[in-house]
Parts: C-alpha cells; sequence; structure tokens
C-alpha cells in the first residue's frame, strides 16, 4: 500500500476508534430540554401506528436510515459489511462515509461497495466532501449504482483536524453545480455541528431539496479531531455547533420547501420521537449502529432497529398520534434556554 493510500485508511480507522471511545454527552444534545405532552386517554390502538415516511422519494415503512460513517479500509470495509446487513434485514436506507479514498485510489472502492453487494435492492446514499468534482461526485453515485448522494460539509472538522482544507469558498457553487447536474437526489448533511436558518437559507437558494441538520450532542468531531492534533490544543471549542433539536427549530420555515432530516445524538426512541415532533422527515443514525454492529454484533443490531421502531410506534400511542403527520402537530414543551434561543432567534414552532 503506499504512503497516501496508508494514511487515509489510518485516518479513517482512527475516527470509528474515538468515536467508538466518546462517552455518550446527553447534556449537550438538549433532547432533555424538550417534552412531550402525556395523554392519558390515547384513541389509537398499537396496530394503527404507521410511521412509514418519505425521504425525497423514497418511499420507506420505518422514519430511520443509517447514516454516513465508514469505508476506505480494511477494517471498515468489515464495519461497512455489518451495517449492510443490518440495513438488509431491517429495510433501513444506509449511507457510506466519504468517498474521496475510493475516488483518488480505486484499489479502495470495495470497502464501499460492499454495501450495493449486501444491500442489493435496498436505498443506498453515496457520500463525497462539498469540494468534490461534479465528476468525482457522479462516479461515487455510480460506484454505489447509488440511489441518492449525500454531501458532507463539515467546516469545523475541517479546520480543527491538523490536515485539514483551509478553503471553503467554492463549496456553495459546487454544490450547487452537483445538485443540479448529479441525476439523483441530493442529500446536503452537517456531520455533527447542526445547521443555522442562514445555512438552510443558502441551500435552498441553491435548489437543495433534503438536508440532514446532523446536529450536536452525539459524535463531536471537534474532540475526535482535537485529539489527533499533536497539543491537542483546541478541546475548548468541544461544545461547537448546534444540537439537533436546536437545528429542528432554526428549520421550522423550511418544513414546507424542504425535506428536513435529523441526525446527531440520536440514543434513545424517544430522541426520534422529538425529531418527528419538530418537523423532521427521518431519523438517521451512525455511532448508535456503529457501537451495536461493533460491541454487539449483527443480530443484535437487528433486534435493537426492531426494538427501537416498535417503542417509536409505542411512544406515538402516548401522545395520540397515528403517523408522522400526527406527530409533527403534537404539542410540545420547550425548556426556557430553548425559549430564549428560539426568541433570539425569531423563530416559531
Ligand atoms: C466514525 C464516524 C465516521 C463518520 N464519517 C462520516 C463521513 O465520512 N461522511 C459524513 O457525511 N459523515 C460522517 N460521519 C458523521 C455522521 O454521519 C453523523 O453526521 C454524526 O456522526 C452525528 O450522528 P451520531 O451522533 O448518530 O453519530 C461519521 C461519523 C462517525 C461516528
Amino acid at each position: 500500500m503506499n504512503e497516501k493510500i496508508n494514511l487515509r485508511s489510518q485516518r479513517k480507522n482512527e475516527h470509528v476508534r474515538h468515536a467508538l471511545d466518546q462517552p455518550s454527552q446527553t447534556a449537550m444534545s438538549d433532547f432533555e430540554n424538550i417534552r412531550f405532552v402525556h395523554q392519558s386517554i390515547p384513541s389509537v390502538d398499537m396496530e394503527d401506528i404507521d410511521l412509514s415516511t418519505r425521504i425525497g422519494p423514497f418511499e420507506v415503512s420505518r422514519p430511520l436510515y443509517i447514516n454516513a460513517m465508514t469505508g476506505g479500509s480494511e477494517w471498515t470495509r468489515e464495519i461497512n459489511r455489518k451495517l449492510a446487513e443490518v440495513a438488509q434485514a431491517t429495510g433501513l436506507p444506509m449511507a457510506v462515509g466519504s468517498m474521496h479514498a475510493a475516488l483518488k485510489h480505486p484499489e479502495l472502492s470495495n470497502s464501499f461497495t460492499i454495501v450495493r453487494d449486501r444491500h442489493p435492492d435496498g436505498i443506498v446514499f453515496a457520500n463525497v466532501g462539498a469540494d468534490v468534482s461534479l465528476e468525482g461526485a457522479k462516479r461515487a453515485v455510480e460506484m454505489l449504482r447509488a440511489d441518492a448522494l449525500q454531501i458532507h460539509i463539515n467546516a469545523p472538522q475541517e479546520l480543527i483536524m491538523p490536515e485539514g482544507d483551509r478553503n471553503f469558498k467554492s463549496w456553495r457553487a459546487n454544490i450547487e453545480n452537483i445538485v443540479e447536474h448529479a441525476g439523483v437526489p441530493v442529500i446536503v448533511k452537517e456531520v455533527g455541528f447542526g445547521m443555522s436558518s442562514e445555512t438552510l437559507q443558502i441551500l435552498k437558494d441553491i435548489g437543495v431539496k433534503h438536508a440532514d441538520v446532523s446536529g450536536r450532542g452525539g459524535t463531536n468531531f471537534a474532540s475526535i479531531e482535537n485529539i489527533r492534533r499533536e497539543k491537542a490544543d483546541m478541546a475548548y471549542m468541544s461544545d461547537w455547533g448546534l444540537s439537533t433539536p436546536i437545528s429542528l427549530l432554526e428549520a421550522q420555515p423550511f418544513l414546507e420547501d424542504m425535506d428536513i432530516l435529523a441526525s446527531g445524538g440520536i440514543k434513545t426512541p424517544l430522541d426520534a420521537m422529538k425529531c418527528l415532533a419538530l418537523g423532521a422527515k427521518a431519523i438517521g443514525m451512525s455511532r448508535l449502529m456503529l457501537e451495536q454492529v461493533e460491541h454487539h454484533g449483527i443480530e443484535a443490531a437487528i433486534e435493537h432497529v426492531e426494538q427501537f421502531h416498535h417503542q417509536m410506534c409505542k411512544i406515538s400511542i402516548m401522545i395520540n398520534a397515528q403517523n408522522i403527520e400526527e406527530i409533527s402537530s403534537r404539542p410540545i414543551v420547550l425548556s426556557p434556554e430553548i425559549i430564549s434561543w428560539q426568541r433570539q432567534r425569531s423563530l416559531d414552532k
């Protein structure tokens, strides 16, 4: 293996290792700052609950997907294989991690294409960064016969990463060009720093129809990249970004025109239900799924997904809602801290 390939593979492995080592950061996720209103006399039975949803043109029976993580090394090929088997068994859409490694070094492509091999008829998302060329984006889609393309936007990660990018001016025009010519739906996603209404306005202006706000509160790339710095001197940035609930509040004006997807710090079915209540069309999980396949195995991960969905249905009854649309119109109560954010930012739910 040449040195460049080795460095890329090594970086991917470090990301996975640090992500698995990270403690859960419930306190930063803001899910505890949002509460449902319990309803004592539900008018629905368990068999009435239907959480099916649409992600762009894709109809899915469960509002969940496995979000972007890996590929680019031997170890992450194996992780992708396991995740794809979980996706296949549960019918969840699945995204692969950034495919730049495979675009530059085709010998790494099987660490991504394994996902299509194991999830042959499922919904698969390719994944590239915002600096990719249109030709590269199209090759990534072709490589996986992907149904959609995720473009990740990760400026804080790049800036804290010792070897990261320092040029961002071209992102907007580049994303616009890819959205126009990719030939598949494009989902622009954050990587755990959340999205502001200003960001969403830019995405809307350039024709983006699907955005995954991927907020703060779960996998923390400010911390992961800080550990990778020689002096680990940017630890003070560890709470940078908008939590997933705050991002969803920022997204309220865009719910009509865009599919807003939620990820970042989703740990429980209750967190996922809160995202639906705030208007998300579906919920992406990365770290939780990584932990499941790496620490508990494929069978346990499949069971976890089944239980996760089942428990979402139970919570739906507790708020007397039968489907996604009803969940999004059920009352929620926000903590003073969240209301203060809402007021200062002139946002409404
Ligand atoms: C090990 C690891 C690697 C990741 N690599 C990528 C990536 O290559 N591309 C991307 O868009 N997001 C990547 N992410 C970010 C996730 O897709 C997601 O936005 C973020 O982890 C927040 O979700 P979580 O709290 O459920 O982990 C990665 C996450 C993890 C844990």
